[in-house]
């Protein structure tokens, strides 16, 4: 009966076949879609076509057939720059995407460009030999360039999902963040390809590394596919010159993340075990014992009520939620409790019965509200697709940040069900179907829970960190990698991971540092917070039955380097503060891979290396037992070697690094602002800073515009910041250093330049003294020259 009733409403759950993708020999093919004539016919279906022009490259392509296909089903509309050229142009049915100059850089290939099968889409691309492939999110590929690769995206609770040995060393997919985009790399220029589509979709690109191929399939389909197993064919198409100006582009069309509060963007101890008042009180006197600077401090499922979500178990909090809130605030800190969608189905709770009454929760096909096996047993799920059913979540999130928590972790969103088929679970009173909006779940409930902070709040950013999302998800939160391990398949993995969620429109992400699953050797988890110290979001996270993981619990040479590269993360605030304003104002990620800054080969496929921001390029040390490695360092200048304070010239170089010590590079003619000392502790003042000037012994130029605010409110969009900009011009002996504060709505900036070399300093045309100092940055100390302005 059941399955009658679902199969008559075209609903049936059915076996979700991960490893299967839609294969064009079933498809019909259109050869006119968007000619001259814009409506045509795939198979069965009738079609039209429509093409959008914008500014900065960018076309947008809809097909609509009258039917399944035309709702627009995504909860946020993206944001295009101004009509204007674009960069699709049709000729004789075929589609070709231009660059700049005109010239064709990607064209649909003679079979069609568009194919319909069913409800299923594809689109197609043939593409050069020589084409490379990066983007996708984050996905658990090991590496980033990502020719020959055949994806899916249906946000997955990898471990419940995969067995073990799957997830433990190797790649699975999907994983837990949809991002339906690639970006591809030709000889003419950049071209992004984003289906806005919260279905399941799937992305497929030829192999030209032979070796990598394992069927002959890739091999006898040649041209690059994207598409859909449901829902509109809407794909936006964005042509640019570089990478850089590609993902600003993308940026930009999807939602920049918004400056962020200072203190999101410090040290996290998080832990799955830790409950309450008392674990979180002890551990901020540890850590203000230990000297160490950590920022917020997290709770995981045991502060609930018997997991029941947006309630509080006595015990944990016998004084209330604020008296630990104000507690903590005293020492810098921040308390940032898990939320799951999954509400617990018992009759009495009142959260259950309030959701029941307004009919908030997702349905099944016999009308009923759909159950799973979550943390709490039987769970019903709220309805974050619908607006009804955000308008309920956004209520109690409210009600929470009204009780004293002032951020939230939202957590199982992708969604999970436990060992439920989750297909069965309905949106909209039942009529939409799971999976055409199943990867745009966990962004409903990203804008439930920040539209509750804010009402509850208006005048605080408010963080959130989220294990799922969707295209726009960097509007509202920051997205961690979801559950690693700790080994060193993990430790290599969180690169690629992270540079790949940047240049898709994520650019506030990291991973569980030291690994979630099992424990972190002294060699491991030392490597780890080197490799991921600068990474946009720092959080040390594990699981209740891995061994403790806070930075006390290493010993000797790996303790010393865990509290340094802590500290020094603190330091570099600044720097990495300037990148989030940066992100929000022009797009730029905050971590990129290296051919975000250099178009060159060295860089195509490089996936353990990575810059931070223009300026740093970070190579760390992945292995445990390693202390060298190569690197090749881009460009055609010298690097200044954060270890040695050396220049280093270009090109393949083996680098040394014991466990202090992590190999990373500043870029000539570069500036990098930080704290004068490394912090002790989390509150930091962003108004002293010095600018460290990597100034190469034959002369350069350089400049920075350097921001500092309160780092909470929003009173910067109301010009409370202060603003100073620096120019620094030097010949091999002198060094003109011209300074200004052009804004001070946020009060007077103290700042001095240190100087990678000596030299006659002028500070506004002023002769200045230089002192020379010692410094530790990321290996013994070096010698810098200090210029107070
Ligand atoms: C799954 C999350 O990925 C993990 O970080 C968390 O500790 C557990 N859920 C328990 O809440």
């Amino acid at each position: 009966m059941v399955t009658t009733v679902g199969f008559e409403r075209g609903i049936m759950a059915r076996p979700m076949f991960f490893t299967k993708f839609l294969h064009p020999a079933n498809f019909d093919w259109s050869k006119s879609v968007g000619g001259e004539i814009p409506s045509s016919k795939v198979g069965r279906k009738k079609i039209t076509t429509e093409i959008s022009h914008y500014d900065q490259g960018i076309s947008r392509i809809r097909i609509k057939d009258g039917g399944a296909w035309d709702p627009d089903r995504n909860l946020i509309a993206l944001t295009p720059p101004k009509k204007g050229k674009g960069c699709v142009r049709v000729e004789e049915g075929c589609i070709s995407i231009q660059n700049e100059l005109g010239e064709v850089v990607l064209k649909s290939p003679e079979e069609g460009f568009f194919g319909a099968a069913e409800e299923a889409h594809l689109f197609q691309f043939a593409v050069p030999e020589s084409a490379m492939y990066y983007g996708m999110g984050g996905k658990w590929f090991k590496r980033f360039e990502l020719s020959g690769i055949r994806t899916k995206n249906y946000n997955t609770d990898v471990w419940s999902d995969f067995h073990f040995a799957q997830w433990n060393e190797h790649e699975v997919d999907p994983s837990y963040f949809a991002s339906p985009y690639v970006a591809v790399r030709t000889d003419k220029g950049y071209v992004g390809l984003l289906l806005h589509n919260p279905g399941v979709t799937t992305i497929q690109t030829p192999g030209h590394d032979r070796a990598r191929v394992f069927v002959n399939w890739q091999r006898t389909w040649p041209h690059l596919l994207i598409g859909a197993e449901n829902g509109s064919p809407d794909l936006w198409v964005i042509s640019a010159p570089s990478l850089a100006e590609l993902t600003r582009r993308l940026q930009k069309l999807v939602g920049v993340t918004p400056r962020p509060p200072l203190w999101s963007l410090g040290f996290h101890q998080s832990r799955w075990g830790y409950g309450g008042e008392n674990d979180l009180l002890k551990l901020s006197r540890r850590f203000e014992k230990e000297s160490l600077p950590c920022s917020a401090l997290w709770l995981d499922l045991d502060y609930m009520d018997g997991y029941r979500i947006f309630t509080v178990a006595e015990n944990q909090f016998p004084n209330g939620v604020q008296t630990v809130t104000d507690r903590l605030a005293l020492e810098g800190r921040r308390m940032v409790p898990i939320i799951d969608p999954g509400v617990k189905k018992e009759v009495g709770y009142a959260v259950f019965d309030d959701g029941m009454e307004k009919g908030a929760f997702c349905k099944n096909n016999l009308g009923k509200p759909y159950v799973g096996l979550v943390w709490p047993g039987e769970t019903v799920f709220p309805d974050l697709i619908s607006e009804k059913g955000r308008n309920w979540f956004a209520g109690y999130a409210k009600g929470f940040r009204d009780l004293g928590f002032t951020a939230a972790w939202v957590d199982m969103n992708d969604p999970s069900t436990g060992p439920v088929d989750p297909t069965g679970m309905l949106f909209q009173d039942g009529a939409e179907p799971h999976d055409r909006h199943r990867n745009q779940y966990a962004l409903g409930m990203q804008m439930a829970t920040i539209e509750g902070f804010l009402k509850s709040e208006p005048k605080e950013r408010p963080f959130l960190l989220s294990r799922s999302g969707f295209v726009g998800s960097s509007r509202y939160s920051a997205i961690w990698h979801g559950d690693n391990v700790s080994n060193e398949a993990h430790l290599q993995l969180s690169i690629p991971i992270a540079i790949g969620m940047s240049i898709s429109g994520l650019p506030f992400n990291g991973p569980d540092i030291g690994g979630f699953g099992g424990g972190a050797t002294n060699e491991l988890m030392a490597r780890w917070v080197q490799a991921n110290f600068l990474f946009p979001f720092f959080r040390n996270h594990s699981t209740d039955s891995s061994p403790m993981e806070e930075p006390w619990r290493y010993s000797g040479t790996a303790k010393r380097s865990i509290y340094h590269f802590i500290r020094l993360r603190y330091q570099l605030l600044p720097y990495l503060y300037q990148l989030f304003i940066r992100q929000e104002n022009s797009g730029d990620p905050v971590v990129r891979p290296v051919l975000y800054e250099f178009e060159e080969a060295s860089a195509y496929f490089t996936s353990d290396a990575f810059m931070v921001g223009h300026a740093l390029l970070q190579a760390p040390i992945l292995s445990e037992s390693e202390s060298k490695r190569d690197v090749v360092l881009p460009g055609s200048e010298s690097w200044w070697d954060w270890q040695r304070g050396k220049w280093i010239a270009p090109g393949l170089r083996t680098v040394r690094a014991n466990l202090t010590h992590t190999p990373i590079f500043q870029r000539a003619n570069s500036i990098v602002p930080m704290l004068l000392e490394p912090p002790t502790k989390p509150d930091v003042d962003m108004r002293s800073v010095a600018f460290l000037a990597a100034i190469p012994d034959t002369g350069g130029s350089m400049q920075a515009d350097y921001i500092a605010d309160d780092g909470l409110s929003f009173d910067y969009r109301s010009g409370q910041e202060s603003a100073l900009s620096l120019q620094i011009d030097a010949d091999e002996q002198n060094v003109s250093i011209k300074v200004a504060q052009t804004k001070n709505g946020y009060g007077p900036l103290a700042a001095e330049v240190w100087c990678t070399r000596p030299g006659i300093f002028t500070v506004n045309g002023q002769i200045a003294e230089s002192e020379a100092i010692q410094i530790r940055l990321a290996g013994g100390k070096v010698t810098v020259y200090r210029v107070k302005l």
